[in-house]
């Protein structure tokens, strides 16, 4: 019997010589497994004599007490161990540098021409649209403009095919616009245009928005009094000052250049004009029931106006840091 006292010792250090749970384990079978030394000796118990067998078998239950006390010892010190090495593993390191994500914002001209769009929805304008590439009817003929205007020329105009062109301005959407609805008509058409051009207050693409309100007894004071409030409205200012000078599109009568006041001067923003009767005639609107005013902005140059620029080529570049100062 006293050999089973060296089974402590033993498994002492077989215990402690265990690094993880599964190792653990199989050293447990050794000592307290069912073919174990400790279960032999339980069942050589029946070979001894009457008088022995409690003091024996206490003796052997002993020891397999200090076993299972130095196993759930050392079962706990491994389960500690292994919880700190993972908490270890799994530690954040709070010195790394963490992903900056931009915050993206949009584009100062799309922000313009949804300032602009808010002004003109309150007063009642809808939003019509129409083709970039646009037909030569809808761009020129249709609008009056004679085939020996210089903006039916090769050298002003980017021209898909002999009958297609990249529009030169918005005013197409306007016969578009009459030909498909019946007056009165109010609506603005905010959009891309081209032409051959390219300085720094000019771009080959640029953006207008096209104006038109047709009813019974819309007038040219009306349609002073419309871009008036328009402007007065983007700019923030009461007291700006604009010049209606007067000019010539085929498409209008009397026609006007929209002028600004910039840097001492004046900057051309747009043109306008009472709706041409030909123009109505060719939509199939009674001129003698309807009259109206169209106007074109160009966008870019409210734009520049708007946040002081003088160049209008950064628009168009994508250098953040330019666009960036324009967040809205
Ligand atoms: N379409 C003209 C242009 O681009 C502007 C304009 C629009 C003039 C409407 C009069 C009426 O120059």
């Amino acid at each position: 019997m006293e050999h089973l006292k060296k089974l402590i010792d033993e498994a002492k250090k077989d215990f402690n010589s265990c690094g993880s749970m599964t190792e653990l384990d199989n050293a447990k079978s050794k000592y307290i497994g069912k073919t174990g030394p400790l279960t032999e000796a339980m069942k050589g118990l029946s070979s001894l004599p009457k008088g022995e067998k409690p003091k024996a078998g206490a003796f052997i239950n002993e020891i397999k007490k200090s076993i299972e006390g130095l196993l759930s010892a050392r079962k706990e010190m491994i389960q500690n161990e292994e919880l700190l090495n993972q908490l270890n593993d799994e530690s954040i390191d709070v010195t790394l540098p963490g992903v900056k994500r931009n915050q993206g914002s949009l584009h100062p001209i799309t922000h313009t021409m949804n300032r602009i769009e808010m002004f003109f929805h309150s007063i009642g304008f809808t939003l019509a649209d129409g083709p970039e590439i646009e037909d030569d009817y809808h761009n020129f003929t249709a609008l009056n403009i004679p085939e020996y205007h210089p903006a039916r020329a090769m050298h002003d105009t980017f021209y898909i095919d002999d009958e297609h062109v990249l529009r030169t301005h918005t005013s197409p959407v306007q016969v578009r616009y009459m030909k498909n609805n019946k007056p009165p008509l109010k609506i603005i058409s905010p959009g891309r245009v081209y032409r051959v051009d390219s300085d720094a207050t000019h771009s080959p693409m640029f953006h207008q928005v096209e104006g038109l309100w047709i009813d019974e007894k819309v007038s040219f004071a009306n349609l002073k009094g419309v871009v008036q409030d328009f402007l007065q409205q983007f700019f923030e200012d009461e007291t700006l000052s604009i010049r209606f000078r007067p000019s010539f599109f085929p498409f209008t009568e009397p026609s006007a250049e929209i002028d600004m006041s910039w840097n001492g001067g004046w900057l051309e923003i747009g043109g306008c004009g009472m709706v041409h009767p030909e123009v109505l005639r060719q939509v199939g609107i009674d001129t003698n029931e309807y009259q109206g005013f169209a106007f074109g902005l160009g966008v870019e140059r409210l734009a520049m106006l708007k946040f002081q620029l003088n160049d209008l080529r950064p628009f168009f570049t994508n250098d953040l840091r330019f666009l960036q100062q324009f967040r809205a």
